[in-house]
């Protein structure tokens, strides 16, 4: 069979420099064991997102030199705002300078304090937005979610039984319904078209505002295309309109499947909470038609949205990912099953039975990959969800010990993933060694990007 191959060819190459175990380990423990304190010039591949660390295309940096930056009605603008409606059908556009700023400006003018936000997962940063406003985010995945090892199409659909209770009023008022698209800290697994159908028409019928985190909605319309039965013959951009039209409005991260370094925008229907979306834009982002970007950013924006729905590139883009997850497996690391859309998810929790979640398995495995290999990952585990519940105050650990490779878009070739591959094969023959680890300080909120850690 024919490799599917990179469907680009490489224009502008950035050097990477090696570096050896002493000098890793070295490096590790001045940065705590924390990889967000680790300077990228001292990785090898770096793992750590798929956000804003992808390769522009030609047609993109051409589009940077068009960039207009006028203060106010910039070309640039009506490129990006054409584009995204186009794409989105969304009445109103608001660009904002990457996607928690639009989940900031989002929570506080839904009114949130006190009321549950529903989301199948809520990444990180939208759960901290959340409760920063005094909501109450709940996470109701279906249950083949959580178990690593299960095969599921759509893994990460919503359960409905849950949102059933939850709409009915069971534990407070519901001021939203989210659904990340595709579901990040739950192993960048799709949700199926129905299932997008079935929670638009429950919110519909609630009258309660249904969102798409849609920081990857390209990748989630080519897996409903390849995996939904009756999507084959749909483009990826149909399939994508039809997801945000069942929607009432979407929060989006242009740093992933907006092929952009930078950006991201909140859009709407409802014309009142628009409005009152645009004077918080204006007090703290920028005027609304630029929103904390730069006029050349949103040109590489308008244009990332329409090149990251090319086939050709999903299509290369999901082959890649699954190779990772496969070469993992074959070295003997359990994943979360099946390989998603912009990362693998190792089973950390399943690789380490002997740390203890509280001993953070998947930070173990983090720091592993880095010694061994210079790689860089990040953990999704209980150092990202844990800590103290703002509710009960109480500790609470995560419903898995994941660790995360994530693949920036159109950087590294397959050499480069076999090499990582071959570091996990080195790493699962000295698993036993590795230990789990200890922290010494920690912030308030988003505790795994500063916290300070040491091995046990
Ligand atoms: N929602 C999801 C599902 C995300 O994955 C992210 C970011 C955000 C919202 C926030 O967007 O970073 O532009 O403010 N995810 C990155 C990651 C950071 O590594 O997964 P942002």
């Amino acid at each position: 069979m024919r490799p599917i191959i990179e469907p680009f060819r490489i224009k502008s190459v950035e050097p990477l420099r090696m570096t050896t175990r002493e000098e890793r380990r070295d490096l590790l423990a001045a940065a705590g064991w924390n990889m967000f304190k680790i300077a990228a010039a001292d990785i090898l591949i770096d793992l750590l997102t798929d956000s804003g660390t992808g390769a522009m295309s030609a047609e993109q940096w051409a589009g940077i030199m068009r960039g207009d930056e006028s203060y106010a009605g910039a070309r640039s603008w009506f490129r990006f705002e054409a584009r995204v409606k186009e794409l989105t059908g969304f009445r109103h556009v608001i660009p904002t300078h990457q996607g928690r700023a639009a989940e900031r400006i989002l929570f506080a003018c839904l009114d949130v304090k006190g009321k549950i936000v529903a989301a199948n997962t809520h990444f990180d940063t939208t759960r901290a937005n959340v409760e920063y406003v005094g909501g109450r985010a709940m996470d109701i995945p279906v249950p083949e979610a959580l178990e690593p090892q299960a095969q599921h199409p759509f893994k990460g659909n919503m359960d409905l039984g849950s949102l059933t209770r939850l709409l009915g009023g069971a534990e407070g008022s519901v001021v939203c319904v989210l659904l990340t698209v595709t579901n990040n800290s739950g192993g960048g697994q799709p949700v199926s078209m129905a299932n997008i159908r079935q929670v638009s028409a429950m919110c519909r019928k609630a009258a309660v505002p249904f969102y798409l985190d849609a920081c990857r909605f390209a990748e989630n319309a080519y897996f409903i295309k390849t995996r939904e039965p009756g999507f084959a013959d749909r483009t990826v951009e149909s399939i994508a309109r039809e997801m945000f039209s069942l929607a009432d409005g979407a929060t989006f991260s242009a740093k992933k499947d907006g092929l952009a370094n930078i950006g991201g925008f909140l859009a709407a229907n409802d014309d009142r909470l628009a409005g009152r979306e645009e004077q918080l834009l204006i007090l703290t982002e920028g005027f609304p038609t630029y929103g904390g970007l730069a006029g050349r950013d949103l040109d590489a924006i308008a244009i990332g949205l329409s090149e990251v729905v090319e086939e050709d590139y999903l299509e290369y883009r999901i082959a890649s990912t699954r190779y990772l997850g496969e070469g993992l497996v074959r070295r003997g690391l359990p994943i979360v099953q099946p390989p998603g859309g912009h990362a693998i998810y190792v089973d950390a929790g399943a690789f380490l039975p002997h740390v203890a979640p509280t001993a953070f398995p998947g930070q173990a495995l983090a720091c592993a990959f880095y010694e061994q290999g210079g790689i860089r990952s990040v953990e999704i585990g209980t150092f990202m969800f844990g800590g103290k519940d703002p509710q009960t105050g109480g500790e609470r650990s995560a419903r898995l010990e994941l660790l995360r490779l994530a693949i920036p878009r159109r950087v590294y070739t397959q050499s480069h993933i076999d090499y990582v591959i071959e570091v996990a094969g080195e790493i699962a023959a000295m698993r036993d060694t590795i230990r789990g680890l200890r922290i010494l300080d920690e912030p308030a909120q988003l505790r795994h990007f500063s916290a300070r850690l040491e091995p046990l």
